[in-house]
């Protein structure tokens, strides 16, 4: 039986305890270890840091909890999809990229799948069911893809893949679990960069993939223990901390982004804009049926990369920076970074400040362009 998010973000914070004997501290240890104490035979002892450490053991705990699936975790987002990647597939395989998605993903393939024999193929998030998915091994989904936050039924894709014979994997940085849930609508794995809202304070890098496939947590667990793409226990720590308060920060971006999206849209001196808690926004429908919340990014056009970056150095509660789910709101224009979209493209990350307050520090910048 399914969890609420509520019941899950509630029970949370309380899943130490009943590991917890008398006088043992209530936060989990930060657990810096290369080497255990290791006698005689090892079976079923820890031993090495590069195989297991406490501190993985215990924010991988929360994100089980989080994804209803084992969660493996890993020193960077890149490094979860890496992981998929590289332990999966074999020569001779075909996979499917989102076009829209992060850029990263489609470098990896082209840089370093394509040359040991695994061909791919991109297609637009918004039309990812067009075509079907004869041949491929792996059809990969980002749902709302990043940056221009098109989204695609995870379901249906899911099930028509499946059908074809392929694995499905989301990656599902741009909405947390909280704001959605990729494996229980039909997706095999789920990849995140918790380096966004997960961790939360823009401190880390993190990662994780979880599944409810056995078979698929124990190749990428023998993928990180044997390429050594292991998580500091430091970095681990921190996410198990931001993890603590992901929902309280989620439900804050996601409340603010759609009373700013709503009054950014009928701006004068904004031109298109995407988010998909807006009624007119073309995958609001979509949204609506697979998502739990819109989410926090915003995908707004300027008349220019100038207003663009006046927009986003000019307003004193924006962060111009990359990235995105941190506690303040940041921005930035992606065609900085080769994206195809306009040159006054922005990237809107909505943070925790106060709503109203954040409102009118953008609308006067908005004023002065
Ligand atoms: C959608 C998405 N997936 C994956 C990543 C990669 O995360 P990391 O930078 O932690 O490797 C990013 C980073 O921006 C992202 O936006």
């Amino acid at each position: 039986m399914t969890e609420s998010p509520t019941s899950r973000a509630a029970s949370l914070p309380h899943l130490r305890r009943k590991k917890l004997a008398k006088g043992d501290p209530v936060p989990p240890p930060l657990v810096m270890a290369s080497v255990f104490n290791l006698p005689g035979d090892p079976t079923g002892f820890r031993q090495y840091g590069r195989f297991d450490n406490p501190t993985w053991d215990a924010v991988e705990h929360l994100l089980a909890h989080l994804e209803d699936a084992p969660a493996v975790a890993f020193p960077s987002g890149m490094a979860a999809t890496s992981a998929v990647f590289f332990s999966l597939l074999k020569s001779g395989d075909r996979i499917l990229l989102p076009s829209d998605g992060y850029y990263t993903t489609r470098l990896l393939a082209e840089r370093f799948l394509k040359p040991l024999g695994v061909a791919f193929d991109l297609r637009p998030t918004g039309s990812y069911l067009d075509g079907g998915f004869d041949g491929y091994r792996l059809v990969f989904v980002e749902t709302p893809a990043n940056p221009g936050l098109d989204l695609c039924d995870i379901a249906a894709v899911s099930a028509a893949a499946h059908a074809a014979g392929a694995i499905v994997v989301a990656d599902n940085t741009t909405m947390t679990p909280y704001g959605q849930r990729p494996l229980d609508l039909g997706a095999d794995i789920v990849v995140s960069a918790d380096t966004k809202a997960p961790n939360g304070h823009s401190d880390t890098l993190f990662g994780h993939v979880a599944s409810r496939d056995p078979a698929a947590i124990t190749a990428v667990r023998d993928w990180r223990k044997l390429s050594g793409s292991i998580p500091g226990p430091f970095e681990a720590w921190l996410v198990h901390r931001g993890l603590e308060t992901l929902e309280v920060r989620f439900d804050r971006m996601c409340n603010s982004a759609e009373v700013i999206a709503r009054r950014l849209k009928a701006h004068p001196k904004i031109g298109a804009l995407r988010f998909p808690g807006l009624d007119d926004d073309p995958s609001h429908n979509l949204a609506t049926a697979q998502m739990q919340r819109f989410g926090f990014l915003i995908a707004l056009t300027l008349r220019s990369e100038a207003e663009a970056e006046s927009f986003i150095t000019g307003c004193e509660l924006i962060q111009p920076a990359t990235s995105f789910g941190g506690v303040h709101t940041s921005a930035e224009r992606r065609a900085r970074w080769g994206d195809a979209v306009a040159p006054g493209f922005v990237r809107l990350s909505v943070g925790c400040e106060p709503v109203e307050e954040l409102w009118q520090a953008m609308e006067e910048a908005l004023d002065l362009l």
